[in-house]
């Protein structure tokens, strides 16, 4: 049995959607998609209102997914000008600085509009036009979102990369989708420590397939002295600041893309998910309305960053489709110290806060102090997201942070399904910590066994989603072919998640994890390939095998196993020089937290590599290696045993 926190009263009294209204649209939306889905597409601005809803099937020999695709529509006029009328003098983007004693910015619709017309109007005097790729590599700064909307409003289809990935990473993603531009800044700022992105930015344009970047337009952010390489390099004020404060949108399709995200796959190199305008700007906004259970007054505070999808659907483009004021923050939970997030939250009076298990859980580790310092009286609605949050961290979140006054929600999502498919909706839904609860409206999900057998009632097996819903992404840029194979191929005529899940009596949905060869560090996609192919490109590394383990803060930390060239020595040094490879290759969010020597790695006798074995040694579970008779050399597993970290 696990414990229930029944739907306040007097919160459903107030919400947007109670348990009655859950049942009947949830009903009517699986009854007649087509019904639901045209009444939803209201909540938009069209510049051509679409008379079709949806084109999908999932079947491999004819495939496609398109949703109103007559319509037409500018994603940053839905954001911005649409709201002026009414809103223009309310905050839309409220910045709160690294350090706390840099005064705060409030960004007004108006002034937003504003500001995302002049880089609109630069970009296309730069020669950037509808259908080019624009890569963004910036840290939480208002710019991060002026520059996805300016891109929305003249067509480009911008890729945003996280400002802690390393400049190789930086290479692969413009190179795959030839960006023509990239906006940076001179650095970023974090817990007080400086990120040198400008720098980052010329040594991935100095590696090969980046030579058609044209332009690189350069924030000034921390003032710093950075090496400027006219003509290429451009300050963004001087370009952007003497433009008009108008910019003409441009009439995307619904299914025109609106941006590209590369997220970690179980194989190769990242994979650039592909959506498009119309279904994941509907699909965003209603979510982050329905879900947030969001009001004209509240503060909303959602602390991922701009780099992740979070921070596209829940800063950016729900939150501001929507007229919401978004809180964005530069800094980290522990700087200055561990009451950060508590003191913001007192500062501007967020009254909801959606954040991610791990930051729970190194919080939680400090104690009750220092959240107990802050009153936080203004919270009204707590979310989380990224990776499955344990009932000890939700109960803490809950008890310590929300004084046991605020729901939480729960919310199960993916870069590439746009927007939340699995979650409470608070004033309908039951609370079960540590589950997802039940799917939002159109989302139907489904349990199936190793061979796609679809599994009925209290069960568990891995998730699918057995029909289409409008933020679902479209396609892998560039291979749509990989598209299909990835999520379409293993289950016929279903999308797989790549999630385990068990589903109880009351027909909760409870994620338990990838079940791929993902690992989800501290929220963080990493695929143990990437990982693997940074380490046996280090010249003393003939073979690598990585493999996620558990993680009291991280949730996953990554393990792995590295076999070195003949001749080579083990030291510490070169562990430590192997770990720093991997930084320097991907990015800190990869650093390898065990890294062992593995002169031989279990492998069958077709070579295939063990990962199952090398997962039980990582996790310390040497009595549950299973059937190991397959295996080319069995000896090997047992000298990796007794040389597991810390043995
Ligand atoms: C995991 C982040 C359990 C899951 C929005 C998924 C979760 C992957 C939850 C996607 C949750 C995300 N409970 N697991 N509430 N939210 N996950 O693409 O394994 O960065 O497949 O999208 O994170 O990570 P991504």
């Amino acid at each position: 049995m696990s414990d229930i926190y029944p739907v306040d009263p007097d919160f459903a009294a107030h919400a947007r959607i109670d348990r009655a209204a859950y049942a009947r649209d949830y009903q009517a939306s699986v009854r007649d998609p087509d019904a639901f889905w045209a009444q939803a597409a209201q909540r938009l601005d069209w510049f051509r209102a679409p008379t079709r809803v949806r084109d999908v099937s999932f079947a491999l020999e004819d495939f496609r997914i398109r949703w109103f695709d007559d319509g037409e529509l500018n994603a940053s006029v839905n954001c911005l000008d649409r709201q002026l009328a009414t809103r223009g003098d309310k905050t839309a983007l409220l910045w709160e600085a690294d350090d706390p004693g840099t005064a705060p910015k409030h960004v007004s619709y108006r002034e937003l509009h504003a500001r995302v017309c002049r880089l609109g109007n630069a970009l296309r005097a730069l020669g950037v036009e509808k259908g080019d790729r624009v890569t963004i590599y910036l840290p939480m700064i208002v710019e991060a979102a002026v520059a996805m909307l300016a891109c929305a409003r003249i067509g480009a289809v911008h890729s945003v990369v996280f400002g802690g990935f390393a400049p190789n990473s930086i290479a692969d993603r413009v190179s795959d989708c030839a960006s023509k531009l990239i906006i940076t800044a001179d650095e970023g700022l974090r817990g007080g420590r400086k990120v040198p992105l400008k720098a980052n930015v010329d040594a991935a344009l100095k590696l090969p397939g980046t030579d058609t970047v044209e332009t690189v337009l350069v924030v000034r952010h921390t003032d710093a002295t950075v090496d400027m390489q006219m003509p290429r390099d451009r300050w963004y004020d001087a370009v952007v600041d003497p433009q008009p404060a108008e910019c003409e949108p441009e009439r995307m399709n619904a299914e025109d893309p609106l941006f590209i995200l590369y997220t970690s796959g179980s194989t190769g190199k990242p994979k650039g998910v592909l959506h498009t305008t119309g279904g994941y700007l509907l699909y965003a906004s209603y979510t982050h309305e329905a879900v947030f259970d969001l009001r004209e007054d509240d503060v909303y505070w959602c602390t991922a960053d701009v780099g992740w999808v979070t921070g596209h659907s829940y800063i950016v483009y729900g939150p501001l489709a929507n007229g919401a004021t978004s809180l964005m923050f530069e800094g980290v939970p522990n700087y200055p110290d561990f009451s950060r997030f508590w003191q913001v939250i007192d500062r501007h009076k967020v009254t909801i806060f959606y954040t991610a298990p791990t930051a729970i859980r190194a919080l939680m580790r400090e104690g009750e102090g220092p959240v107990k310092a802050t009153s936080r009286a203004s919270l009204r609605l707590l979310g989380s997201v990224g990776e499955p949050i344990n009932p000890e961290a939700w109960r803490w979140y809950y008890e310590v942070v929300g004084d046991s006054r605020c729901p939480i929600v729960d919310t199960w999502w993916q870069t590439e399904t746009g927007g939340i498919l699995i979650s409470p909706l608070p004033g309908a839904i039951d609370l079960k910590p540590g589950s997802a609860t039940l799917p939002f409206y159109g989302v139907q999900p489904a349990l199936v066994d190793a061979n796609g057998q679809l599994l009925e009632g209290a069960t568990e097996g891995n998730l699918v989603i057995t029909d289409s819903w409008p933020g679902q992404m479209r396609t892998v840029y560039g291979d749509h072919q990989r598209f299909i194979d990835t999520y379409f191929k293993a289950y016929p005529g279903m999308y797989f998640t790549g999630d385990g899940c068990r589903r109880d009596e009351d027909g909760y949905y409870w994620i338990t994890g990838r079940v791929d060869d993902v690992i989800n560090v501290s929220g963080h996609r990493i695929g143990t390939a990437e990982v693997e192919s940074a380490l046996v490109s280090h010249p003393k590394v003939a073979e690598a095998a990585v493999v996620g383990f558990p993680h009291d803060i991280k949730g996953q930390g990554i393990y792995a196993y590295v076999t070195l060239v003949a001749g080579e020595a083990e030291s510490d040094a070169l562990l430590k020089e192997l770990v720093a490879h991997v930084r320097k290759e991907i990015g800190p969010i990869a650093s390898p937290d065990f890294l062992q020597w593995a002169p031989g790695l279990p492998k069958t006798r077709s070579g295939k590599i063990m990962r199952r074995i090398l997962r039980k040694i990582a996790e310390n579970a040497p009595d549950q290696l299973g059937d190991t008779s397959t295996l080319a050399d069995p000896s090997v597993v047992d000298s990796l045993v007794k040389h597991r970290h810390g043995a």
